[in-house]
């Protein structure tokens, strides 16, 4: 019987596309270079799956190839708002992602960004490698203290409450969230984490506002001028969620203003465009989008998607099904 053709978008990890080729007809991107929507359009024409990930924008129009010969659409990677799942159910495609494998890794970023915020880590490096650094003093780049804080959680899931553990068990951090399928009570207690109402009742009592929920939709700019107005004065915004749920020009505008003091963003509204003006604030850290980037993580994603796809082609119901 021959092997199932599944196109591949992106380069990925050696081990996972070793594991590929074994299992499946695998077209790879070895050049890396992102697929076209043509490209991407075409790919759903001939192949029985496709494996996209973030970068790759999967919409109505792409999901219109004629003939559909895929079947499946195994997404490399948690989020999926970059698919549009309707559109993907109304040509018969059954959708995949990868949870859990990369929880740690995207807490773990998430703490990188806070510590690196709070405690002004890129500021203090670029000083020194600028020559800048004339020696120890008192009044020197003093940052804000994170042991003892209140840490802000909007979106409680897996991601959320990776984050939650770290700022409670390793640095005493109270914790406040946001969710509409909150833990239960013991999960909370454990978390140190006390559920709030409304999202204004998060950001008006946290130090450290941490974004964990789904980008798109109603998610939209949740972080907007106002809500930035809600923020204590002096806290902290961090966003390893989605791009879209931060409104950047109001963001921008608010850490200007000094609305509030700081920011930690790893991802962007229009990636991998960053508004202009975030580049030159010292009082904003900006990663490239590297939540799930260990290579640990990256292969565990990967295994995971192949994983979805045996199981569809063995005739079971993938274990990630979205869609
Ligand atoms: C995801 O999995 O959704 C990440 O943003 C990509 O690592």
């Amino acid at each position: 019987m021959s092997k199932p053709k599944v196109i591949v978008t992106r380069r990925w990890p050696e081990a996972v596309e070793q594991r590929l080729t074994e299992l499946f007809d695998a077209e790879l991107n070895s050049d890396d270079t992102p697929l076209s929507q043509d490209e991407l359009k075409a790919a759903f024409a001939s192949a029985d799956a496709v494996f996209p990930t973030v970068s790759d924008r999967i919409d109505a129009a792409v999901l219109s190839a004629e003939p559909m010969a895929a079947r499946l659409l195994g997404n490399y990677g948690v989020g999926f708002n970059h698919i549009d799942l309707e559109a993907a159910k109304s040509r018969g495609l059954v959708v995949t992602n990868t949870p859990e494998v990369l929880t740690d890794a995207t807490a773990d970023l998430a703490m990188t960004l806070l510590f690196m915020v709070a405690r002004r880590a890129g500021e203090g490096e670029r000083h020194l490698r600028n020559g800048a650094w004339t020696g120890w003093r008192p009044t020197h780049m003093m940052g804000t203290q994170i042991t003892g804080k209140t840490l802000g959680i909007i979106g409680m899931g897996r991601i959320g409450r990776a984050v939650a553990a770290r700022g409670h068990g390793g640095f005493g951090m109270r914790v406040v969230f946001l969710d509409e399928y909150p833990p239960d009570a013991e999960t909370c207690k454990a978390l140190g984490a006390e559920r709030r109402d409304t999202i204004e009742q998060v950001l008006a009592e946290a130090d450290f506002v941490s974004l964990h929920c789904p980008g798109g939709g109603a998610n939209r700019h949740l972080m907007n001028a106002a809500r930035f107005k809600a923020m204590k004065r002096g806290a902290f915004l961090i966003n390893t969620a989605r791009g879209d749920v931060v409104d950047e020009a109001a963001l921008v505008e608010a850490l200007a203003a000094g609305t509030i003091a700081g920011a930690g963003l790893d991802v962007y509204e229009r990636e991998p465009k960053v508004t202009p003006a975030l580049t030159k604030m010292e009082n904003v850290v900006l990663l490239p989008h590297l939540g799930s980037a260990t290579l640990e993580t990256r292969v565990a994603m990967g295994m995971r998607v192949v994983e979805n796809a045996e199981a569809f082609f063995a005739g079971k119901t993938p274990p990630d099904r979205v869609a």
